[in-house]
């Protein structure tokens, strides 16, 4: 799951109406989450604001994953308490929410920690929002992070044509949350509850309309993406193998993917679509987290080192082309030099297109964080160098070996240089083109004639100077 700094709405502008700001933290499930408090509000009269200044309500949509993403949020509420208190002596009001898996986790102590803070909304409440800024209005500090027992995306507006247009030609699409799965190092299964799958026909629904606005490309996702299930309209038991044909048949949808997943729902239906589907990328992100049993039976994976090399080869076989992704702990308690040896050997043997890799972060209430035999910082620090040091070479010879070759790529938005076009590789590169070459929303060949930081250069493009544009 890559992590993004920050999202905002895409702003626009209306006389009279209350502005919000929506700082979004985490992976593209928030981001996801962020559009549709975003679709909710302007359903409420508020219009989304790119400066903070400007804002009468600033929701943080805020990461629990690990303990560096936690307290960005405090430092933030800082800087907020700061800007709210300058606001008051102008006579203007400003309304704080913190949204999220923090304020899932911490609801309580950032009430009583961040006094700035007038609602904290967990990520399955989020239809409530309006009705819990309507009791702010009244002078409440809200905590709204029960499990809802409605459905909240039943229960959220939809999102309005031009919004969907404005947000470009991809776009996301939750169609599960929460997780079972409880690896011991992880909050998931306690910030987002327990797994749920979206119904077939309402996931139907939202991509259907997200490919009339103009959207080519959709990315479903969840936290355990791959354990989807649910009934197609003849009542078969369907898993999202089955769920991605049924979306391949969409007219204007042209570019399927899916993240994140867990090896051990990689079933042989979604390795079929993965043979039979030219609109599913040959993309995978496959999370194996460590290459020593040791560390996988501790950190609850329930498969081996072996297990994942075997799924790696029969998706392989499935889909030669396949470029393949994955997210790496270092330093989980108890780990040896020789079990992080076997990660480094994992990684040589799949040879990763990119990857993410993190440090053990201890989180509170996490089987993990009770363990003894923590490993000391400088030694995680170490062992992550030299792991991030091979994923970088196996990154960049992968792009190198895409010099030359032939790309699919879907025009997304202008380059940063006057002249340039943007889209992306089949394996999500952003690749700097002539403009030209088509228009946005379009899918063109391009040879690619050089690869420079994160970005492809394709053929043409080259006098245009890349600015190693990145994601
Ligand atoms: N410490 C470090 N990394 C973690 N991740 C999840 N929990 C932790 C933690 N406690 C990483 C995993 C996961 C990704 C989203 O974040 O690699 O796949
Ligand atoms: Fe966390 Fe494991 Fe569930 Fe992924 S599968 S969300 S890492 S508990």
């Amino acid at each position: 799951m890559s992590d993004i700094s920050q999202a905002r709405l895409t702003p626009t502008t209306r006389a009279g109406s209350r502005k919000v700001f929506i700082k979004t933290y985490g992976c593209q499930m928030n981001v996801y989450d962020s559009q549709r408090m975003g679709d909710a509000l302007a359903n409420g009269g508020y219009v989304a604001t790119e400066t903070m200044e400007d804002a009468d309500l600033i929701l943080l949509n805020t990461c629990h994953i690990r303990e560096k993403a936690a307290e960005k949020i405090y430092s933030e509420l800082g800087r907020i308490r700061d800007m709210k208190a300058e606001r008051a002596l102008e006579g203007r009001d400003m309304r704080v929410a913190v949204a999220g898996c923090v304020a899932q986790a911490e609801g309580e102590e950032i009430i009583a920690r961040a006094p700035v803070v007038d609602l904290v909304i967990g990520p399955q409440t989020y239809h409530r929002l309006p009705e819990a800024l309507a009791r702010v209005d009244k002078g409440e500090r809200v905590i709204e992070t029960d499990y809802a027992v409605e459905d909240k995306f039943e229960h959220l507006p939809r999102a309005a044509k031009k919004d969907i247009r404005a947000r470009g030609v991809t776009a996301f699409l939750t169609v599960q949350e929460g997780c079972d799965k409880f690896c011991t190092f992880c909050v998931v299964p306690y910030t987002r509850g327990a797994e749920v799958s979206r119904p077939f026909a309402q996931i139907l629904d939202e991509a259907r309309q997200l490919a009339e606005a103009g959207v080519r490309e959709v990315t479903l996702l969840g936290q355990n993406v791959n354990a989807w299930h649910g009934k197609d309209p003849t009542g078969k038991s369907i898993g999202l193998g089955g769920l991605l044909f049924a979306l391949a048949e969409i007219p204007g949808l042209k570019r399927l993917r899916y993240t994140t997943s867990h090896p051990r729902d990689m079933d042989d239906a979604l390795i079929a679509a993965h043979r039979d589907l030219p609109a599913l990328m040959p993309y995978l992100h496959l999370p194996v987290q460590s290459g020593s049993d040791a560390i996988l039976k501790a950190m609850n994976r329930r498969h081996s080192a072996a297990d994942y090399l075997r799924l790696i080869d029969r998706i392989r076989t499935a889909r030669s082309d396949i470029a393949l992704s994955g997210d790496f702990i270092v330093g989980f308690p108890g780990e040896s030099e020789a079990d992080f040896e076997a990660t480094m050997q994992l990684v040589s043997d799949v040879d990763y297109a990119s990857a993410f890799s993190f440090k053990y972060s201890a989180r509170p209430g996490t089987p993990g964080a009770a363990l003894s035999d923590h490993v000391s910082e400088a030694v995680k620090s170490e062992r992550l160098a030299r792991l991030q040091a091979l994923l970088r070479r196996q990154q960049q010879a992968f792009s190198e070996s895409l010099v030359g070759q032939s790309l699919s790529v879907l025009i997304e938005k202008p380059g940063r240089r006057p002249g340039q076009i943007v889209g992306r590789s089949p394996y999500l590169q952003p690749v700097v083109m002539r403009q030209g070459v088509g228009a946005i929303g379009d899918i063109v060949t391009v040879e690619i004639a050089n690869s420079v930081a994160n970005s492809l250069i394709a053929e043409g493009a080259m006098h245009l100077e890349p600015t190693g544009m990145v994601a």
